[in-house]
């Protein structure tokens, strides 16, 4: 069923296809029969559930940042059988990210382009909405950003001031250090400002009222000495987590038309193509980071065994965005259901 739906979606641009497939997702969600059909066609049940820091998490694949940025659509989403979705970007003041268009499709690649450039309604237009409907057996990370406008240099009160302003409605934070449409937001890698932001986090006064673990996202670009950096970032601030990765600034090895490719021009490339990027860095991550450091592998999974692999290489949860978009929403008990079917042969 969905690949048809999916051929009907795919002749409208993407982004307007996200919030036409968003809008009905939620109409069905709110008319109480709907709700249930969704529950009982794509609740994905529990697999290895485990707990981290107080966090219960059903199974171990969530939903990637972005893909509900302001918290609208949390309940319908955790009804396609997620156990935990990260909301966000959100920055300080709402802002209406890049001009469009500014997502794109490679079907031939099963990926995405996408420079949106942090467009969210701000991140008190969030807190509301989280603080007025929250899913239970649900996790709730709050991905955080700086403005377009805040420099660098102040870069650290616009990720302080989500940090308190979600603190009470969110479980987890990840700072977002790592997307390729905010200029200069990558420079915020550095040691240095990284150590500063993530030592304000981790050692907020409101962290001693009720902990929530700080993760920090990742590029999938990084080089083998930012990553020597990152680890070393780790062991300095106490960091509770990865998330590995964002997506990419290669173009390299599409089978995409050169020409398209180009005519499209900047932003982050995700999908199939960012797998096996991500695949390294997250080895190398798990290679050199404490063992208590959650990872958190994310980049061009589409199946169970993309999942395996990354949980074999060292990560404890993973998430989606793009192969969500492809595959549909059983995607996520499709995973789940082959992940146990393996298990038992
Ligand atoms: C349209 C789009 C918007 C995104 N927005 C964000 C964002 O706001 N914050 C963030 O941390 N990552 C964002 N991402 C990155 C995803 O969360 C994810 O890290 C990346 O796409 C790799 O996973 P995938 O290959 O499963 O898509 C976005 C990705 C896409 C495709």
């Amino acid at each position: 069923m969905y690949p048809l739906i999916r051929r009907i979606l795919f002749t409208i641009p993407p982004e307007e296809a996200h919030h036409l497939t968003m809008s009905a997702l939620k109409a069905v969600y709110e008319w109480p029969i709907g709700r249930k059909l969704l529950e009982s066609n794509f609740n994905a049940g529990d697999y290895r559930p485990f707990e981290w820091k107080g966090l219960r998490f059903r199974h171990p694949v969530g939903l990637a940042a972005g893909f509900d940025k302001d918290g609208a659509y949390i309940n319908s989403l955790a009804a396609l059988g997620f156990s935990f979705i990260e909301v966000g970007t959100v920055t300080p003041l709402p802002q209406p990210g890049n001009d469009r268009p500014r997502l794109f499709r490679l079907p031939a690649d099963r990926a995405l382009i996408n420079r949106m450039g942090f467009n969210n309604e701000g991140v008190h237009a969030l807190r509301a909405r989280l603080a007025k409907h929250r899913p239970v057996n649900l996790v709730i990370g709050g991905n955080i950003g700086k403005n377009k406008d805040t420099p660098n240099e102040e870069a650290v009160n616009d990720y302080i001031n989500c940090f308190e302003t979600l603190h009470p409605v969110v479980d987890y934070f990840t700072v977002n250090v790592s997307s390729p449409n905010t200029q200069g937001l990558r420079a915020l890698q550095d040691k240095k400002p990284l150590e500063n932001i993530l030592h304000q986090l981790i050692r907020h006064p409101m962290q001693s009222v009720a902990y929530r673990p700080v993760l920090l996202k990742v590029a999938p670009d990084l080089t083998d000495g930012q990553i020597d950096d990152i680890a070393e970032v780790c062991r300095n601030t106490g960091l509770d987590g990865i998330v590995a990765t964002n997506t990419t600034i290669s173009r390299e090895g599409l089978a995409s038309p050169p020409s398209v490719v180009a005519r499209l021009g900047g932003g982050g490339l995700s999908g199939r193509p960012v797998r096996d990027l991500s695949d390294q860095v997250l080895k190398k991550l798990a290679l050199r980071v404490p063992q208590d450091v959650l990872l958190v592998g994310v980049g061009g999974i589409f199946t169970d065994a993309d999942v395996r692999r990354k949980l074999d290489l060292g990560a404890r949860l993973v998430q989606v965005y793009t192969g969500f978009v492809y595959e549909g929403p059983a995607m996520v008990r499709r995973i789940i259901s082959n992940l146990q079917k393996n298990d038992e042969n």
